[in-house]
Parts: C-alpha cells; sequence; structure tokens
C-alpha cells in the first residue's frame, strides 16, 4: 500500500519505516494542505496530525484514498462524515497520554500561579534576584478546580488536582459515579462548575454540541479573577470572549495549548492574546513527550496494519 506520512521527526521515521517494511512510504515535512495534496494524488493511505484539515476539498482530491490514520486522540480536524460517504475508513489514537496531557495541564497552571514565565525572565533577562511584587503568586491549596470533561485526561486532572489538596467540581454529559466516589468530587451543573470555580480547565472534545461553550454569556458568570486552562480544543472557547474577559478583570489568567483557528495561522502571526498579562500561551504541545510520542507511533503503526488486513482497529465514528 501507498502511504504518505506528514511528519518531521526523523526518530519517529524510523521506527514506521522499519515496522511497515513491505509498504511505500513517503515522508512529507509540511501538512497536508490543498497546495499540496497534488503530491499525494495516488496514494491509498495517509497518516496526518490535527494541522493537517482533511475536509471535503482535500478528500475530492485524493481519488484512490482508502484509510486516513490520525496520529491524535481527537478528529475534529477530519470531514469524518464526509469521508464515510466515500467509503475511506478513520483511525485515531484513542489512549497514549491521559497522564502526558494532564501532567501538562499542571505545568500551565503552575506557570501562571507561580508566575514562572515573569521569574524567569527577570532573572535571565534582567539579571536580577529582587523580589517584584509582580512575582507574587497563588497556592492550589484549597481552591476549586472546576475540571469540564472527565474522560481518560480529566481523570487524571483531578487525580493530581487531588494531591494538591484541590476541590473539584466536573461537568460531563456522562457521569462516572464511581470514580468520582473513589476520587472525593461532586458532578455538577455546567453552569454550578462555571460559576464556583477558581481555576476551570477543559478537556472535552470539540463537537458541534460544545463549539464555544465557553462565551460571553459564561465568562460574565465566572467568579472574579477565574483563570482558565485549556488543552482540549481551541473552538471550546470563543476567542473574542476571552479577551473581553481577560480586559473587564473576569479573567485573571489563562494557560492555553490549543487556541480557536489555530490550524489557519502562519508563522510570526501575533495574537492580541499574546500581549496580554498572566497569559501562557503553548503551540498544541501538551501531546508532546518522548513516551507519548513512542505510543502514538506505535498504535499508528497497528492501526495502519489492522486496516491492511481487513481489521480495522479505532475507527471514529
Ligand atoms: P475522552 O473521550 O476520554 O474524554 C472526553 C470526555 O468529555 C468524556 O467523558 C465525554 O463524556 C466528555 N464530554 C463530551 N462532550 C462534553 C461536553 N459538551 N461537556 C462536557 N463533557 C463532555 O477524551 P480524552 O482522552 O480525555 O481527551 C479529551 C480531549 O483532549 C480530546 O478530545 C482532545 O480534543 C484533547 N486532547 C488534546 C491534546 C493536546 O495535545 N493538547 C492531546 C490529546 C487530547
Amino acid at each position: 500500500m501507498k502511504i504518505a506520512f506528514f511528519y518531521k521527526s526523523e526518530e519517529v521515521k524510523k521506527i514506521l519505516e522499519n515496522r511497515l517494511l513491505e509498504h511505500e512510504i513517503v515522508f512529507f515535512e509540511e501538512k497536508l494542505t490543498i497546495e499540496n495534496v497534488n503530491k499525494v494524488k495516488d496514494f491509498e493511505a495517509i497518516s496526518i496530525f490535527v494541522d493537517s484539515e482533511i475536509n471535503k476539498n482535500i478528500i475530492d482530491n485524493l481519488p484512490n484514498l482508502k484509510f486516513i490514520a490520525t496520529r491524535s486522540t481527537g478528529f475534529d480536524h477530519i470531514d469524518c462524515e464526509y469521508a464515510s460517504r466515500k467509503g475511506i475508513k478513520v483511525s485515531n489514537v484513542p489512549v497514549y497520554g491521559s497522564s502526558t496531557v494532564a501532567e501538562f495541564t499542571f505545568a500551565l497552571l503552575l506557570n501562571l500561579s507561580r508566575k514562572i514565565n515573569e521569574a524567569n525572565k527577570q532573572l535571565k533577562e534582567g539579571g536580577n534576584f529582587e523580589i517584584d511584587p509582580n512575582l507574587e503568586g497563588f497556592d492550589l491549596d484549597g481552591k476549586i478546580l472546576g475540571v469540564i470533561g472527565t474522560g481518560k485526561i480529566g481523570k487524571n486532572v483531578i487525580r493530581i488536582a487531588k494531591a494538591f489538596n484541590m476541590k473539584v467540581l466536573a461537568y460531563d454529559v456522562c457521569h462516572d459515579d464511581v470514580f468520582a466516589k473513589e476520587n472525593d468530587f461532586l458532578y455538577k451543573t455546567f453552569e454550578e462548575v462555571i460559576t464556583n470555580s477558581d481555576v476551570i480547565t477543559l478537556h472535552a472534545p470539540c463537537t458541534k454540541d460544545n463549539h464555544h461553550l465557553i462565551n460571553k454569556e459564561s465568562i460574565l458568570k465566572m467568579k472574579r479573577g477565574v483563570y482558565i486552562i485549556n488543552t482540549a480544543r481551541g473552538e471550546l472557547i470563543d476567542l473574542e470572549a476571552l479577551l473581553f474577559g481577560i480586559d473587564e478583570g473576569i479573567v485573571g489568567g489563562v494557560g492555553l495549548d490549543v487556541i480557536e483557528g489555530e490550524r489557519n495561522f502562519k508563522k510570526g502571526d501575533k495574537l492580541s492574546l499574546f500581549n496580554k498579562k498572566n497569559v501562557v500561551i503553548t503551540p498544541h504541545v501538551a501531546f508532546y513527550s518522548r513516551e507519548a510520542v513512542e505510543r502514538i507511533a506505535n498504535t499508528t503503526i497497528e492501526n495502519i496494519k489492522a486496516f491492511i488486513s481487513g481489521n480495522p482497529t479505532n475507527l471514529v465514528k
């Protein structure tokens, strides 16, 4: 089978090549777009990450395509409905980094709560050891953490939060009452979670129902000074509403690994969010640990082999 991998890592290239020897594999360093789709016109399978948007237009330009292996958990970057109509199967990597992303969630939160970026900058750029009042942070101990989405990642976030002695309130469309009892937290309505939390962290997938789940209306209900962390999908937060919340002083701090519209950003683009105080943004790297990358490569290989053998695994609906 002719498989195109849109992937940069040399190390992972070797793993993939060695384990898919019987297939013709071609690597592309860039993401798949309408500009380069011609290069893979005759390919039967593609493996992509969330930066490649697989819409109707791309699919229509790939007449031989039978299989898409996304190296991610989320699959909102693929028009799965249209792919299915065209007889194209899509598989994802459902579990690889539940603790990886949960750890990163706390990396963002601790960075904000203890002003690590600012302190680092003050010392490295200014050689300044003074205890500047701007570096005063706050304790997580005793604070209320609102967790939106208590799936694999949300659950690990709750476990970590409990170790910090945070109180947890959670919202999910499905409840895991056994887990809630074991970990001593309560499920509440969305409104109760967002109005009572000191920190809100998002771990729900991006679906049609929860697009802009955090919007102006919900921000207006939040505690003044609330911190918002998003390592799930940018489209869960209305960016304009978030800027409004920051400017109005409702939102005290923001940690984002994902931003609405991130796929369309060009290198060098500057967002108005970049200049805001108490905002830490990273370029969708919460998944990116050595261990998780290896797990992703292994599952992707298994998905490709399973598809070829006629018993596909991890198919998304
Ligand atoms: P999961 O499928 O285990 O859990 C998602 C949870 O969200 C489920 O419990 C589901 O019932 C709940 N949910 C669905 N719709 C909801 C809504 N409208 N409101 C509240 N809860 C809702 O998924 P997992 O592994 O925990 O991942 C969560 C999301 O994190 C993924 O969908 C993906 O978008 C994102 N992600 C981001 C990464 C990054 O590098 N930044 C890496 C991996 C995942």
